[in-house]
């Protein structure tokens, strides 16, 4: 159960990171449909990449690529997981954590990648999802958590630093936008 104040609002609800199944086909549409769209018109971003890199409609094949289990030259194996809403049975966001760092990650994008849909951010989701996702880096027996995100995007920044993360520095990505590297410890 959470049970926390954000500075606008209360969260209290159920909430836990889950691994898709076959019975999550009608959450996982209306999400990503929904998603989709904004980006479409809002030209946002594509984050976490994990749950759009394929099409869902092939559900089968979509599952089984969420993860990516056996390392290649330029992936490492990661895990997807998806913000799950216990009492509406409702599918608020996913994340993707990559089991350790290659040279690119360690430089460009850190261990998460995160994303709660469009119509539940500003919530505290986003802050609860990565503190959940922490869990899982802990059990992968990750100490040292690298996050990045665009300087741009202040509530990818808060929900880091609310969960502990200590910017290290920034650097500007082939894009000329400022990144920030945060690390979060989590041997304390
Ligand atoms: C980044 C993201 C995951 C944050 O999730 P969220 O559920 O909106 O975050 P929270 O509700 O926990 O908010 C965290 C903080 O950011 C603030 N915040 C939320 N949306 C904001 C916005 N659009 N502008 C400024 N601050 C914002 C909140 O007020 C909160 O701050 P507070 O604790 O001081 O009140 C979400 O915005 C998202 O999915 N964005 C698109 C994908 C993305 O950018 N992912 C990160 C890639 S690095």
């Amino acid at each position: 159960m959470l049970d926390y104040q954000t500075s606008t609002k209360v969260v209290d609800m159920q909430l836990r990171l889950i691994k898709l199944t076959k019975q999550h086909y009608n959450q996982l549409a209306e999400m990503i449909d929904e998603w989709e769209l904004d980006q479409q018109l809002n030209n946002t971003n594509r984050s976490p990449w994990a749950i759009f890199k394929n099409d869902y409609h092939n559900f089968d094949h979509y599952l089984a690529n969420l993860d990516y289990l056996h390392p290649t030259e330029t992936h490492v194996p990661s895990s997807t997981f998806f913000l799950w809403d216990e009492q509406n049975n409702k599918l608020l966001g996913a994340v993707n954590i990559r089991h350790y760092l290659n040279d690119y990650l360690l430089q460009y994008a850190g261990h998460i990648g995160d994303g709660i849909r469009p119509t539940e951010r500003n919530k505290g989701y986003g802050t609860e999802m990565v503190r959940l996702a922490l869990d899982e880096c802990k059990k992968l027996g990750i100490s040292k958590v690298l996050m990045v995100c665009d300087k741009d995007n202040v509530a990818s920044a808060k929900t880091i630093i609310k969960n502990g993360g200590v910017l290290q520095n920034e650097f500007v990505d082939d894009n000329g936008k400022v990144q920030q590297r945060y690390w979060i410890n989590l041997d304390k």
